[in-house]
């Protein structure tokens, strides 16, 4: 649940939001000696901080070469659909980027989401090194994330069985709660858990009511992610704090 371990950080606006993101994102990155793995999330919310780390200003600061990009969570359609969450990500900043074999993106070239669920995991599990998470070793240096009107994250949707998952990395959503109401392949809570650092993007007016529900201690699944190997910070933009949380400049907790 939401608690004393989480940050709020409330900034102006969106594109404020995408650079403290960026800067959070580089600072991981830099402090990794090693292979930094970074986990991306789809929908609207990252869009600007994608775009930004395109910018010379930002894209100089990633050592390209030692960063893997891998999904929180695809829409189970074709990789140059407008919908492919990787897709967009690769439109944005990656395909400009990042050298290919560092971008990792869900096969939605697969026989079935279930199907493409497996390869996933076998992908993930190769990336770690081991074939079941260990609490103490991170997978993901930085996990992004955004929520859904429902609560959802990734496509762990309320009260649908993903959520529960507890021995898998990968599943297969047959459907989703809200749309785009395409099959999706979703990260688990115990994989994207291990992470690092794990950073919520919510901006405007409309992620109020939401927020409002998570930060009051409701059962959902934005509620129960959080980064077990590290820090949870919640970036929201000005419009979309909630009354329930006291913030409206830096770093507070909710309360
Ligand atoms: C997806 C997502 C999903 C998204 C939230 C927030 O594939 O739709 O990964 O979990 O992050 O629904 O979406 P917005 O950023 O568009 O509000």
């Amino acid at each position: 649940m939401v608690n004393d371990n989480h940050h709020v950080i409330a900034v102006a606006d969106p594109a404020e939001l995408a650079k403290m993101a960026a800067e959070r994102l580089i600072a991981r990155i830099s402090a990794n000696a090693g292979r930094a793995a970074i986990c991306l999330t789809g929908g609207s919310s990252p869009k600007q901080l994608y775009q930004l780390l395109a910018t010379d200003a930002y894209r100089s600061k990633i050592p390209w070469e030692h960063v893997h990009w891998f999904i929180g969570d695809d829409r189970f359609v074709a990789a140059n659909d407008p919908l492919n969450n990787m897709g967009m990500a690769r439109r944005l900043f990656l395909d400009r980027c990042a050298p290919a074999d560092t971008i990792h993106p869900i096969p939605t070239d697969a026989a079935n989401p279930e199907d493409a669920a497996r390869r996933y995991e076998s992908e993930l599990k190769s990336y770690y090194g081991a074939n079941r998470l260990n609490p103490v070793r991170a997978l993901f240096d930085v996990v992004l994330m955004g929520v859904g009107p429902d609560g959802h994250i990734a496509s762990l949707f309320p009260n649908f069985p993903a959520i529960e998952e507890t021995e898998r990395w990968v599943v297969g959503v047959p459907q989703a709660a809200v749309a785009p109401f395409v099959p999706r392949v979703s990260l688990t809570l115990p994989c994207l858990s291990l992470a690092h650092e794990m950073i919520f993007l919510c901006a405007g007016a409309e992620k109020k009511a939401i927020l409002e529900r998570v930060f009051s201690g409701e059962d959902l699944p934005a509620a129960r992610a959080f980064a077990s190997a590290g820090e949870t910070i919640w970036m929201l933009d000005r419009a979309a704090v909630p009354p329930n949380v006291r913030s409206t400049a830096t770093d507070r907790h909710p309360g």
